[in-house]
Parts: structure tokens; C-alpha cells; sequence
């Protein structure tokens, strides 16, 4: 039996090595990690992330060719194919500090499996890295193979979304491979090719060189970060014109060279990886001696960041330039819809600046528990505190619940259960101080609707 170990139990490596157990039942896959409480997690009824239709694929599998363990070197020792799927977060501090992604976690499990393995290992890298880790890990492994050992390394950066992942995974738009071109890279390629090609037709594999592999998924996220900034950028125009951003967006996204995807504006984009893999192109840039091409990339997190001022200062110029003690429902906490994940959502920002304003938060999100959103609110570097946070946040467990006496309601994630025909804004109106303000930065409200019940209606990239 073909035996398969992924190291590192997150968002990326428990549904991406989950979804090959369910569709290859005579592989076993053991997914390991270091957290403890995430793997009891995993081997419990609430599995420790939420996205849609994992749980079924988990529950199929589990016991039966899919297994969770925090014993990281058993599962290495017995594995023919390694994942490495572990964090890769933006450094804090030192060389490259606030752009360059700490490599920390990869070189510890690069370096684990070197002093564990007894027999030969394909090494896959999954996790979104520089360009070039492949060849650190390449050369940590090598120094420590010995007679009858060998190690291929694999590029196969996740393409998945969250919220989505399942989906994403069952029918990708495509799968990227990269190997050394050499006959033995080549042939670990293959391993890999036919795992994949079960349930996935052929002519989507793409197969590179490693390195063209590493940059392209780079290259991706920042392409697709870059239109969420150009259409925020537009959406600020729009505001101040009259023009309207759907319009727009539906305007330029019907040219096929340009397509309708991803051209949403919002109040910023945020999760685990645009922002840190767009700095981390940043930081390549500079390290090539490229200033121009880095000041182009860096522009990308710089819009993204006014947007998300942009919003706040709307929100408190139109509440009379003030917010002070002022009761704000803020509704979604999540970085985007159909995940409780928080990482980079603008929410964070955006409720850092309302704290420093003195408005009352009244916040609801449908995934994200009530400690997680307080943890992130007194994260260092978010500019407030934990006497801040306890005296002008409360966590509310309904929409109706966080608007009850509110002056605005400002729609932070575009969760479904805060559209029209979902929630009863009737009800909500009734409830609220007045004037009643809703500000919609997801452009999911109908907002002449809304007027028509007596709301005094905001949208992002619309004048009125
Ligand atoms: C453009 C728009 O395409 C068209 O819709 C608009 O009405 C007028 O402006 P045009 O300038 O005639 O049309 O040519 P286009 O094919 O868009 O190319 C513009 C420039 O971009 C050319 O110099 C072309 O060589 C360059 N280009 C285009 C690239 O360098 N790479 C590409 O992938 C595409
Ligand atoms: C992204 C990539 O899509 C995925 O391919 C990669 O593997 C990881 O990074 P993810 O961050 O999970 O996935 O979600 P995505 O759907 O890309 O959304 C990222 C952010 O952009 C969210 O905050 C979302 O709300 C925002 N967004 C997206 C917009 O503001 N407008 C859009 O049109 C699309
Ligand atoms: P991602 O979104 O990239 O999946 P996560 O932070 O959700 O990132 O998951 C990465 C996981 O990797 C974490 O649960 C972390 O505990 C685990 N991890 C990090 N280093 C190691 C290691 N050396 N061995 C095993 N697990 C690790």
C-alpha cells in the first residue's frame, strides 16, 4: 500500500491530503502536526476548521485509509511520499523583517525527516514559499542521505480558496508540479501525475521546472490581489463621481481578455496568503537589486490598506464626524464568506480604528468563535489593547442581536445569511437608533430596498 504522510494538520494540508484519502482508498494518508489540541481536533465530531463538505469527506475516511497523529516521525519513517504543509508566516523580525516569509517551520520539518527517514522519500513542498526553498530543502536532505537513501524534491503548490477548498480540490482549474529535470526528478514527478490523475484529467497537470513552479504560485496570488486593489482604486473614483463600481466591473469584466472574476470590490482583501505572498515577491524583488518591480508590487498592500482607512473615515464622516460611544454592529469577522478563518481580515483594521474613534462594537460572525476575535483585536502590531478591546467591544451570537440600539450596521464579510432575503431588515430598522445608517462594504444589499424602509444606505464604490 502507497503510504502518504503530510506534515502540518492547517488549512491547507488537512483538506488537501483529506480529499486524495477520499479519492484514492488504497493510499493511506496520515496528516501529523506538533499541536496537539488541533489533532484531537481532527480525530473529533468538530473538526478544528470549517468548510463546507470537508467534514463529510473527513468522517468517510477517517479510521479507514486516513489517519491524524501528533507521532511525526512514525509517519514520516513509514511514508513513500512527504508533504510538507506547514506555516510560512511573514517574519516579525530580523533580516527582511515584515516581508520575508520565515522559513523556520520548513527547515524543522526538512530537517526532521532527514533524521528520521531509513528509507528513500519523495518530498513534496506544498506550502506557499519563496522561490528557491526547494533547492535549501534539496540541500538539507542531501547532506544527510545516506547509502541507499534518496530524496526527490517536488514543487506542488495549493491553488484551493478557502471556503471553497473542497470544490477547488475535487475539480481544479489546474494542478502545478515542478521537478528537478533530471531522470529521477522526472520519475518522482510521475508518482505524483498518477496519484493526481485518478480524479483529475490529465491535461490539467501541469509539470515545470521547480523553480518556475515556486514563482508561479507567487505570481498568481499577487495577480489575482492586484485586480481586488486596481478595482478598490476604481471604486474610490466611483464614489467621488457617481459612476458605480458593479457597473464598471461588469463594463470591463465582459472583455474575454479581462474576464468577470475577481474584479468585487470590497473593504480590502485579506487572509493567509495575498498579502504575504505579494511582500514576499516584494522582498525578492529587492534582494534581485529590481527597486521598480518591488514599489510596483508593494502598491498592491498599499491600496489595500487605504481602502480599509478609506471605509473607516466614510463610516465616521457620514455618523456626523464622530463615533464616540456611538453603538456599531459590525456585522462578519471573517476574512471572506463560508470560512471561520481571520488571518489579514480587513474586520481587524477596520475595528482597530472605530476602537480609536470610541465607538461601542457590536460584532457577529456566523464561524469565527468570540476568543478568536478578541485574540486577533490585541494581537501586537493592531494598535489596540486589551483594556481598549474589553471596554468598547462586545461579541453578540445573532445580526439581531449586534443592531438591537446600534447607529450604523457596517457589513464587514459577505456572508450569505446577511443578505436581503435572509435577514429581516424590517425588524432590524425597528430596533436601531435613528437615524439608522447601514454601511455596506461587500456589496451584497439592495440598497434602495433599504431606503425604502428608512435606512440611510452607504455602499463602497457607489456615491449614494
Ligand atoms: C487597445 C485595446 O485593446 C482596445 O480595446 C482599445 O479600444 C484601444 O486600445 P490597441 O492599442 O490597438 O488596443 O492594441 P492592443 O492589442 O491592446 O495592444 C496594446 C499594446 O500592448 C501593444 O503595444 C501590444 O504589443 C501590447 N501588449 C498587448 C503586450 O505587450 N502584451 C500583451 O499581452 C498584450
Ligand atoms: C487565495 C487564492 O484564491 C488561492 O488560489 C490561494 O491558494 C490562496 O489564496 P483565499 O485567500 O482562501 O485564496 O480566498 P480568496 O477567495 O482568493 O479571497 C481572498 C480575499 O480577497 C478575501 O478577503 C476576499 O473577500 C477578497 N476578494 C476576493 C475581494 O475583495 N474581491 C474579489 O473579487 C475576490
Ligand atoms: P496553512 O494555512 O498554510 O495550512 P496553518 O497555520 O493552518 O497553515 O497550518 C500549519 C500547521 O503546521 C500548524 O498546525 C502547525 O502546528 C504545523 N506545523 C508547523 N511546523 C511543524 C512541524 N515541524 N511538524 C509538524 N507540524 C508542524
Amino acid at each position: 500500500m502507497l503510504k502518504i504522510c503530510c506534515i502540518g494538520a492547517g488549512y491547507v494540508g488537512g483538506p488537501s491530503c483529506a480529499v486524495i484519502a477520499f479519492k484514492c482508498h488504497d493510499i493511506k494518508v496520515t496528516i501529523v502536526d506538533l499541536n496537539q489540541a488541533r489533532i484531537d481536533a481532527w480525530n473529533s465530531d468538530r473538526l478544528p476548521i470549517y468548510e463546507p463538505g470537508l467534514d463529510e469527506i473527513v468522517f468517510a475516511r477517517r479510521g479507514k485509509n486516513l489517519f491524524f497523529s501528533t507521532d511525526v516521525d512514525e509517519a514520516i519513517r513509514e511514508a513513500d511520499l512527504i508533504f510538507v504543509s506547514v506555516n510560512t508566516p511573514t517574519k516579525k523580525s530580523g533580516m527582511g523583517a515584515g516581508m520575508a516569509a520565515d522559513l523556520a517551520y520548513i527547515e524543522t520539518a526538512t530537517r526532521r525527516i532527514a533524521q528520521v527517514a531509513t528509507t528513500s522519500k519523495i518530498v513534496i513542498e506544498k506550502s506557499t514559499v519563496p522561490c528557491r526553498t526547494a533547492q535549501s530543502m534539496r540541500t538539507i536532505l542531501e547532506a544527510n542521505s545516506t547509502k541507499g537513501i534518496r530524496f526527490d524534491i517536488l514543487s506542488n503548490p495549493e491553488f484551493l480558496a478557502e471556503g471553497t477548498a473542497i470544490q477547488d480540490l475535487f475539480h481544479p482549474d489546474r494542478v502545478l508540479m515542478g521537478c528537478l529535470q533530471t531522470p529521477e526528478g522526472l520519475a518522482a514527478q510521475q508518482k505524483l501525475v498518477d496519484i493526481y490523475s485518478r480524479w483529475i484529467p490529465r491535461e490539467r497537470v501541469i509539470t515545470m521546472n521547480l523553480w518556475s513552479s515556486e514563482l508561479s504560485k507567487l505570481a498568481a496570488n499577487a495577480l489575482l490581489a492586484q485586480r481586488i486593489s486596481s478595482i478598490n482604486a476604481l471604486s474610490a473614483i466611483c464614489e467621488a463621481t457617481g459612476a458605480d463600481v458593479d457597473e464598471v466591473a461588469y463594463a470591463c469584466g465582459t472583455d474575454s481578455r479581462i474576464g468577470p472574476k475577481f474584479l468585487k470590490a470590497s473593504v480590502g482583501f485579506g487572509g493567509s496568503c495575498f498579502q504575504k505572498d505579494i511582500l514576499n515577491l516584494v522582498y525578492l524583488s529587492e534582494q534581485l537589486f529590481l527597486p521598480e518591480v518591488a514599489a510596483y508590487w508593494k502598491s498592491v498592500v498599499t491600496m489595500n490598506e487605504y481602502q480599509k482607512m478609506r471605509f473607516t473615515h466614510r463610516i465616521v464622516r457620514t455618523l456626523f464626524n464622530t463615533v464616540t460611544n456611538k453603538r456599531i454592529a459590525l456585522l462578519g469577522f471573517a476574512f471572506k464568506k463560508d470560512t471561520g478563518d481571520t488571518r489579514e481580515s480587513a474586520a481587524i483594521t477596520m475595528c482597530s480604528y472605530l476602537i480609536q474613534e470610541h465607538a461601542q462594537l457590536a460584532v457577529y460572525d456566523p464561524k469565527v468563535p468570540p476568543k478568536q476575535i478578541i485574540a486577533d483585536l490585541i494581537e501586537p502590531g493592531v494598535g489596540t489593547n486589551e483594556v481598549e478591546v474589553k471596554k468598547h467591544v462586545s461579541i453578540c451570537s445573532s445580526a439581531y442581536e449586534a443592531c438591537v440600539d446600534a447607529d450604523a450596521i457596517v457589513i464587514c464579510t459577505e456572508w450569505d445569511e446577511f443578505k436581503m432575503g435572509a435577514l429581516d431588515y424590517q425588524r432590524i430598522y425597528a430596533s436601531m437608533n435613528k437615524p439608522a445608517f447601514i454601511f455596506d462594504g461587500r456589496l451584497i444589499l439592495d440598497a434602495p430596498k433599504l431606503r425604502e424602509i428608512g435606512f440611510k444606505v452607504e455602499t463602497i464604490g457607489k456615491s449614494t
